[in-house]
């Protein structure tokens, strides 16, 4: 085998392979969507920047399904792709068409057209079961279409999302033990109330025992 069939082979097994090759990047990668700060722009140079945005519940109960849109808006136009990441790992993120699951991320399946200079990527997450403060990581790439890295720009969003009370432990704010005295006190009362109420019986019970 001569070098240029070598290659020739190894294109072959790769489109083989299909969209896990870093060479087929066309039909979805992950890793790229900012949440660890790499996004498609590592590759794509030379067009203009979209706008890119995540629509969708700020806030979601626990366990509960929200449904997110996230918008490419400008640049070429003409194609784009998407890949979107959470940062919890109790959420899991659902496709929506022109989407795919690649590990715990969605990206694109294949790149899709605009509408218009808009394109949208419907999917949805559902919540962990436990109340946290999560976050949603996208990147969308707005691409020429000529099957080429170059002539695309990508642009990347983030949208926090508050689970149930959005905190693991509810904490107490510094400053609330002085004022905790004076609750203390209060209810106390009540307390003492309670407790006198019950001494007679006590009495009682220990004079029978
Ligand atoms: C490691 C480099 C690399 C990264 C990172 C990368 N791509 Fe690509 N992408 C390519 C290459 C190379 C092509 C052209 C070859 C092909 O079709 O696979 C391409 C093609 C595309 C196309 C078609 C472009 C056109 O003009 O026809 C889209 C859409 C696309 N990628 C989306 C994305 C998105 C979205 C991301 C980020 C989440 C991304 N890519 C990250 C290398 C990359």
């Amino acid at each position: 085998m001569n070098s240029n069939s070598m290659r020739h082979a190894g294109v072959f097994v790769i489109a083989l392979l299909g969209a896990t090759s870093a060479f087929a990047t066309s039909t979805g990668i992950s890793g790229n969507s900012g949440k660890d700060t790499a996004t498609c722009n590592t590759c794509h140079k030379g067009g203009e920047a979209p706008t890119v945005e995540f629509e969708g519940p700020s806030t979601l109960e626990k366990g509960a399904t929200g449904q997110y849109t996230l918008i490419i808006r400008g640049g070429a136009a003409k194609t784009g792709g998407a890949g979107i990441a959470v940062d919890d790992a109790g959420a899991s993120l659902v496709a929506g068409t022109g989407l795919k699951k690649l590990g715990t991320e969605l990206s694109h399946s294949a790149p899709q057209a605009f509408t218009g200079t808009e394109l949208r990527f419907n999917f949805s997450l559902v919540a962990p079961a436990t109340d946290v403060t999560l976050n949603l990581f996208g990147a969308g790439n707005s691409a020429n279409a000529d099957q080429k890295s170059d002539g695309d720009r990508a642009a990347s969003t983030k949208l926090s999302i508050k689970v149930g009370t959005g905190s693991p432990v509810a904490e107490q704010p510094g400053g609330d033990e002085d004022e905790g005295g004076g609750c203390a006190a209060a209810s106390s009362a009540p307390f003492w109330a309670l407790a006198l109420a019950g001494l007679p019986l006590a009495v009682i019970r220990r004079r029978r025992s």
